[in-house]
């Protein structure tokens, strides 16, 4: 089943640091939209899932992040931790298009296995 997105426009790209993040606060939760070298935009959950860090504060190392407390690796593709455990943050919807940029407040749903 394929998600409808709901599109909301959030900055110019060239305001988000390459490498770097901005984060969204809505009343339910904190949003980090990060930037990759390459210009791909990511966002997920501002919350580690080991315990709790802020990854919008972590290390952005190609299409990962690594968190600032612990040293967990997430990917920003998916929101899926790397490591022995399973662990995952929501991961939400995000697109440029004519150099601004879009976020889907709706977090993507992961298909059963
Ligand atoms: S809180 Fe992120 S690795 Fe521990």
């Amino acid at each position: 089943m394929t998600k409808e997105n709901n599109w909301v426009e959030l900055c110019q790209l060239s305001e988000i640091p390459e490498r770097g993040c901005r984060v969204v606060v809505t009343d339910e939760i904190k949003i980090a939209i990060f930037r990759t070298h390459t210009d791909d935009v990511y966002a997920i959950e501002d919350k580690c899932p080991h315990l709790g860090g802020a990854l919008s504060e972590g290390i952005v190392h190609g299409a990962q992040v690594t968190c600032p407390l612990h040293n967990l690796v997430i990917n920003l593709v998916n929101g899926e931790a790397l490591g022995p455990e399973p662990m995952c943050v929501k991961s939400f919807d995000v697109k440029k298009e004519d150099g601004k940029v879009y976020l889907d407040l709706v977090p993507v749903k992961k298909e059963a296995a």
